[in-house]
């Protein structure tokens, strides 16, 4: 019998939890409880209550090879970081080609998800879902994959705010936020520089008479464009800056907040934050210097009270004739439709084994996907979940037993608690190739790099110094797909694609000097290989790592 699998929600989440499922054999019926599919990235006009908002402007802020699916590269054409309505437009091509749509039941929401009488021997779960016309409807699942998303709520904690009652102006969360239109001329406090508020800052601030950011904490500002006008994730995102990290953690901390205060003073710009900058998922903002060293944006400290149509902020300065308050104040999550034994807390987070599994369940029959938080796009994470996920349903891989996954968690939880700025509406934080890595190395595809090196090192050099893209999780084991070495070869062709619009003519070029280039950077990629693995001064010693043969 094939099994049936429940998935509920049709954003980037859902989409590739339907494809792992139809990869392993599974049957997915997928419930969307709006019109379409896409998430957070279907721009609404209106605000939709519970559902995820974006304004007209985003753009995001992973480039297209770093968010692409691991075995659909993005059409070369696309620009390397796409406004919102061409991330849809990829989802879509991705939805087409693995025939994913025919799965979904869209304007059906599900409203509760319950474990059967006979839970424990079949694992089978009560799904009740609930159509456009308030039609109730209840059927059994084999398993299920909660893939809702986890910016719903907005978080405006007004008590946090004295005299927000009395304000004379007008004031909205950044949810409702769509564009600039009425701002025009206004004075305006935007409160908050998360991504958002700094977009909506930046935003305004090119018709607002001023604008004002506000912010507790500051933060690290990075750019999407990187050195040579690349994109800086996929410069940044590489094994080997990994293992760099690894094994000299505080220096390479400080060469990359120097760099960055190289590019901006975080200090004189007023965005300095206490915490370092791997603590904290950083702005990603190209414009925000440019604003304020015109003078269109002015960084605030935290705000203490308004009153009447002014705001104070704690260090005593005070701004009057305020029209607008924008508080980018984030969200929260919620997952009203599941059993509350599911939704037990270890410390911030969500008691799930490596953000997934419910340790707790007799039957590991309920997964959720995509409620990850990375220095990366979510694509890849949540597609390596839900491969994980769907291997696990299906038996092919198992989980621990219940004690060993609650004692992992809890040292998980210490970790991340320390070297992240983890609450409890942020209550995850990864680091992006490990978890990436370990994930993979469940489902049986981690690529073996040095492996790699005797047999294929062309591809090993990319995989070590080149950007951590997906496709390297479909080279083996099961899901490999027979174009991923041609999508890691060929991916800079798609990266430089897009800039192809007005052609430069060559310059007579030098062919010799780039030959040595290639010899030193190969020599030095060797030698690192040898320190790769996860404590690199173990792995030293234990050369025989090199000559493991990929199972
Ligand atoms: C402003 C903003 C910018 C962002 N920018 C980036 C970025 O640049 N890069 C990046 O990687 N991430 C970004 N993110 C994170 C973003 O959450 C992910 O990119 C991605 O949208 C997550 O996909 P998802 O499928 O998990 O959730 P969502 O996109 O939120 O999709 C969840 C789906 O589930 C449906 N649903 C919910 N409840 C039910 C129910 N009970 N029954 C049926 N259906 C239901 C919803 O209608 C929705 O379609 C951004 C987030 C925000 C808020
Ligand atoms: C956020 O939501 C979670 C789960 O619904 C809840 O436990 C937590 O208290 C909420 N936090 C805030 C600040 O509202
Ligand atoms: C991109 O922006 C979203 C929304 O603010 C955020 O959740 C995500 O972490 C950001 N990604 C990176 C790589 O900074």
């Amino acid at each position: 019998m094939v099994m049936k699998v429940a998935v509920i929600g049709a954003g980037i989440s859902g989409l590739t939890s339907i494809k792992a499922c139809l990869d392993e054999g599974l049957e997915p019926t997928c419930f969307e409880s709006s019109h379409d599919i896409g998430g957070l990235w279907r721009f609404k006009e209106k605000p939709e209550p519970g559902r995820t908002n974006i304004y007209q402007s985003v753009v995001i802020n992973s480039s297209k090879e770093m968010m692409a699916f691991s075995d659909f590269p993005p059409p070369a054409e696309l620009p390397n970081n796409m406004h919102h309505s061409e991330v849809l437009q990829y989802m879509r091509l991705y939805a087409q080609a693995f025939k994913l749509l025919q799965h979904i039941q869209l304007q059906t929401t599900v409203v509760s998800v319950r474990q059967t009488l006979d839970y424990a021997s079949t694992g089978q779960w009560e799904v009740e879902t609930e159509s456009r016309d308030g039609q109730r409807e209840t059927r059994v699942f084999d398993a299920v994959m909660v893939c809702t998303g986890h910016f719903t709520q907005p978080h405006l904690p007004l008590k946090d705010f004295p005299g927000i009652e009395s304000f004379e102006g007008r004031y909205f969360h950044s949810w409702h936020y769509r564009n600039s239109e009425g701002l025009q001329g206004k004075r305006v406090v935007v409160v908050g520089i998360g991504n958002c508020g700094g977009d909506i800052a930046v935003e305004i601030s090119r018709v607002a008479e001023k604008v004002y950011l506000s912010s507790r904490s500051g933060a690290w500002v990075v750019s999407r464009v990187g050195q040579g006008g690349l994109p800086a994730d996929l410069i940044g995102t590489s094994r080997m800056n990994l293992m760099i990290g690894r094994l000299l953690p505080s220096w390479s901390n400080m060469m990359l907040e120097k760099h960055l205060n190289k590019a901006m003073d975080h200090k004189l710009y007023g965005l300095k934050p206490k915490h370092g900058f791997f603590a904290q998922i950083p702005l990603v903002n190209d414009d925000l210097p440019n604003r304020i060293i015109s003078g269109r944006v002015q960084m605030k400290p935290n705000v203490k009270e308004f009153c009447g149509s002014s705001v104070v902020f704690v260090d005593g300065s005070v701004i009057d004739k305020v029209d607008v308050v924008v508080f980018a104040t984030g969200y929260n999550y919620s997952f009203p439709f599941l059993p509350a034994a599911l939704q037990a807390k270890c410390g911030y987070r969500l008691r799930l084994y490596k953000h997934v599994f419910p340790p707790a369940l007799k039957q590991p029959m309920l997964a959720v996907v995509g409620f990850i938080h990375g220095l990366g796009a979510v694509n890849p994470l949540a597609e390596m979940q839900a491969r994980w996920a769907a291997r696990v349903f299906k038996g092919l891989a198992t989980l621990p037993s219940e004690e060993t996954m609650m004692k992992e968690l809890e040292k998980d939880t210490v970790i991340m608690h320390q070297r992240f700025a983890c609450s409890n509406r942020n209550p995850i934080q990864v680091d992006y190739i490990p978890y990436l890595d370990s994930l993979a190395e469940e489902v049986g595809v981690r690529p073996n790099i040095p492996w790699l090196f005797l047999t294929d090192p062309r591809l090993a050099l990319q995989l070590l110094t080149g950007p951590c893209t997906p496709y390297q999780y479909r080279l083996t084991g099961p899901g490999k797909w027979a174009g991923a070495r041609e999508a890691i070869l060929t991916q800079w062709e798609r990266v430089l694609q897009p800039f192809r619009t007005r052609v430069v003519p060559e310059p007579e070029s030098r062919p010799s000097s780039r030959r040595g280039i290639i010899v030193i950077v190969s020599g030095a990629a060797l030698l690192c290989c040898f320190c790769y693995n996860k404590h690199p001064l173990s792995s030293l010693l234990s050369l025989q790592s090199l000559f493991k043969s990929p199972q």
